[in-house]
């Protein structure tokens, strides 16, 4: 039985289904328990996760009573009284019911386990990538918003999907969107394009030559999403669209030149795709990530969503625009990536992740991001089909390389 039909037959037999909510803290992670709250017949919280947040992490496990919960941070002083239960879901209901783990290791048994039906990916970075791996790996339903996944290892990822019979649903807004569009068309060959939207980020207008003075407060002042620190970043570089257009490679097993990106201020329209006969099929609404997280847990279905929704009595403008390599030189690197795959993507994303920690830490200019990351992508050795250790071990070279770049001890 394919990973959907088990899904309808459990949705025919109202079976309530398991999820585990990964990185449970972040941006992702709290919209996703938002949507869960509103879907109670349908849902159960099973597990969750964050990495250091406690206080945050504490509330979610009081509130929705998972089954476990497991702080994958560094072991201290506040993590072991949480574990011993001498702090955090004290005297609560919850924590008689909710048996709690520390580490990575812990994380991946739960998830592999019987307990869990879908499982929501919404660690940022590399570091989701191993949960990833195991959930795809395990057969269950992976709606994945940490697209770093995809982009370091993304033939491994679909490869154990496709073996275990797992279902991949994006969870990233213009790949949801994708998925939604290309729904109107019956096979991929009629597929010509996909046209995948960006914002700009806050500094669409600035002057070029002013972006090398964009602050860390300039970056992260988005002006249509409100997101995580590192994202909202790759947003004003548009790192982020670059590490889409790889993500849209493997899940829609596209050929890079089947992808465009167009800027869309609005954040309206999520994405399109353009039919061999010339239509464009869009998906439209506010920008609110419930949607597609919510669309990923009830797929195929559709249900009424705490998102919000387009107010058509409102005048509203949609406008899109050609990107500006000048602007935005990080975006050819994801379509470099896209053409030669292989190692790339593991070395891109180590790279940038680094070098966007150095930005928000002040050490860096925002323009110094790309120009770093073309610089190891550009040093690297090159394999066209690496195993899951050479990826891990490019992923640490990559970002030692950005720390010796600009002279910092790693
Ligand atoms: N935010 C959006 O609207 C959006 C849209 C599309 C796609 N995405 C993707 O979704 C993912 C999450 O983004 P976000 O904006 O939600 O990020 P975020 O707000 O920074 O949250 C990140 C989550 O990951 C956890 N985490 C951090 N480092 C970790 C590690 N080393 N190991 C395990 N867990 C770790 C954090 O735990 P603590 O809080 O405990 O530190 C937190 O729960 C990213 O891949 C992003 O590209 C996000």
């Amino acid at each position: 039985m394919s990973g959907i039909e088990k899904q309808l037959a459990k949705n025919q037999r109202n079976q309530v289904q398991n999820v585990a909510v990964l990185g449970a803290t972040g941006s992702i992670g709290q919209s996703t328990l938002d949507v869960l709250s509103h879907l109670p017949d349908r849902f159960r919280v099973a597990l969750l996760s964050c990495h250091q947040r406690l206080d945050r992490f504490q509330e979610q496990c009081d509130r929705f009573r998972p089954k476990r919960a497991i702080v994958t941070g560094p072991r201290n002083t506040e993590v072991d009284a949480w574990l011993s239960g001498t702090t955090g879901l004290s005297g609560t209901v919850g924590s008689s019911e909710t048996v709690r783990g520390v580490g990575a290791e812990r994380l991946i048994e739960a998830i592999v386990s019987d307990e869990i039906d879908i499982v929501v990916a919404a660690i940022v970075g590399c570091a989701g990538l191993e949960s990833s791996l195991a959930a795809a790996s395990a057969g269950k339903r992976l709606g994945l918003a940490n697209k770093e996944s995809l982009v370091v290892a993304g033939e491994l990822l679909i490869t154990a999907a496709r073996s275990s019979g797992a279902e991949l649903l994006p969870i990233d807004s213009e790949h949801s969107a994708i998925f939604q569009s290309i729904q109107s068309g019956q096979c991929k060959s009629e597929v010509q394009r996909i046209i995948l939207t960006a914002s700009g980020g806050p500094l669409r207008k600035w002057p070029v030559r002013d972006l090398e003075n964009a602050t860390v407060e300039d970056a992260l002042a988005h002006p249509t999403w409100n997101m995580g620190r590192k994202i909202t970043v790759d947003s004003a570089t548009m790192m982020n669209k670059a590490l889409e257009v790889i993500e849209a490679k493997w899940l829609f097993d596209l050929a890079p030149e089947q992808i465009t990106v167009v800027i869309h201020p609005q954040s309206t329209i999520h994405s399109m795709v353009e039919f061999c006969d010339g239509s464009v099929i869009a998906q439209l609404s506010p920008p609110d990530m419930r949607l597609p997280i919510q669309y990923a847990l009830t797929y195929p279905d559709r249900v009424p969503s705490p998102a919000n929704k387009i107010d058509w009595r409102e005048p509203h403008q949609m406008e899109w625009y050609p990107v500006d390599p000048e602007r935005y030189p990080a975006l050819e690197l994801g379509f470099e990536v896209a053409r030669r795959g292989g190692t790339t993507g593991a070395v891109l994303n180590g790279a940038n992740e680094a070098a966007v920690e150095l930005f928000l830490n002040r050490k860096i200019r925002l323009t110094e991001i790309a120009k770093i990351c073309r610089s190891v992508l550009d040093h690297h050795d090159y394999s066209p089909s690496p195993t899951l250790d050479e990826l891990m071990r490019l992923d640490r070279w990559s970002r030692e390389e950005v720390f010796r770049w600009i002279n910092i001890p790693c």
